[in-house]
Formats: C-alpha cells, sequence, structure tokens
C-alpha cells in the first residue's frame, strides 16, 4: 500500500507497538497521529520518532466519550485509525485480590474505548479507511493471573 498520502491515528502510539507502528508509517511517508493519555510520554515519544513534519500528538483519554468526540472534532479527515491502548497493569492480579478499578480499566482501555473511536471516528474516514484494534494471544492462552485480560482480548 502507498501510505505517502494517508492520515493515520494511533491510539496507544506513545510506546511500545504503537510507537513501534508510527514509526514504520512514518518512514513510509503517512501522516501519523499518536494519542494517548499522558501528555509527557506523547512528547517523549515525538522526540524520539523525530518526524516533526509529518507527526502530531493528541491527548485523549478513549474511556471518556467528551474526550474522543473531541478528539475527531479537531483532527478532521483521517484514513486509518489504529488503538493499541491497553491499561492493563493492575489487572494481573489473583482474583482475591483484584480491584474492580483495575479490571475496569482493561474493559475501558480495550473494549469501550475501540468502541468510542469506531462510534465518533468511522465518519471521519475516507472511503478506503480502515479500523484495526490490537486484542491479544492471552484470549486464546490466558497467562496466569491474567483472567480479566484474557476475557477482555476474547
Ligand atoms: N506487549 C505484548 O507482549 C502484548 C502481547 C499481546 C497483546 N498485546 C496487546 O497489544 C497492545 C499494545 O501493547 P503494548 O505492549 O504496545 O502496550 P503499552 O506499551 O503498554 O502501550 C499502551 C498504550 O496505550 C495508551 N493508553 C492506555 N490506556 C489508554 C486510554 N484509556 N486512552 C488512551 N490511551 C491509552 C498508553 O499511554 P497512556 O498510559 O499515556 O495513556 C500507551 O501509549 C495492547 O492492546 C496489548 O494488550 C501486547
Amino acid at each position: 500500500m502507498d501510505m505517502g498520502k494517508t492520515k493515520i491515528l494511533i491510539v496507544g502510539g506513545s510506546s511500545g507497538m504503537g510507537l513501534a507502528l508510527a514509526r514504520r508509517y512514518l518512514d513510509e511517508g503517512a501522516t501519523v497521529i499518536i494519542a494517548g493519555r499522558g501528555e509527557a510520554k506523547l512528547s517523549a515519544a515525538q522526540e524520539e520518532l523525530s518526524y516533526s513534519g509529518s507527526l502530531e500528538i493528541a491527548v485523549v483519554d478513549i474511556s471518556r466519550e467528551d474526550d474522543v468526540a473531541a478528539l475527531f472534532q479537531r483532527i478532521g479527515r483521517l484514513d486509518h485509525i489504529v488503538s493499541t491502548a491497553a491499561d492493563i497493569a493492575g489487572a494481573y492480579r489473583l482474583l482475591p485480590e483484584i480491584e474492580l478499578s483495575a479490571a475496569q480499566r482493561v474493559v475501558e482501555s480495550k473494549f469501550y474505548g475501540p468502541l468510542l473511536l469506531a462510534k465518533h471516528g468511522a465518519p471521519k474516514l475516507s472511503a478506503n479507511g480502515s479500523l484495526t484494534f490490537v486484542s491479544g494471544i492471552a484470549a486464546y492462552r490466558p497467562a496466569a493471573r491474567g483472567a480479566v485480560v484474557a476475557a477482555v482480548n476474547a
């Protein structure tokens, strides 16, 4: 695919797979917006990528519908939306120790968040646009203490 004229939003682009994906798309000439909750983390990622011309950052918490709606108002037309967002660290616990709030953050970042991205982002996509949401192998091979993450990935 010729990425040269495409504009891509990567939620979760401030670290891990999202950051790697941003680098790949930038190398291919795309305009990339990396998004996440932490402004300092996004700025550090922007500096690390060092492609100021075609790279923007956007602060958004995808568990908040008003945040998501405002994001798409700001950035306008898009070709692709990717979400690698995941707030899962606090949920890897034995069931008696798990906090409901940690489990809720997994669901919000990996289920409701992508749902909101689709709801508000799909109308902004070009005719050949796409939505890509990352699940995880835990859906099929759950790790110890990973019941919540496995369930949400599935
Ligand atoms: N790494 C692995 O081995 C592995 C294996 C299987 C599947 N996966 C899945 O692959 C995806 C990427 O994994 P990764 O290791 O690259 O993750 P990661 O490095 O922990 O990155 C997660 C990103 O999501 C952002 N984020 C979290 N909650 C958010 C929210 N509510 N709104 C907006 N942004 C949010 C984080 O930034 P802020 O915290 O600043 O918001 C961060 O940029 C995840 O879905 C993960 O479950 C990973």
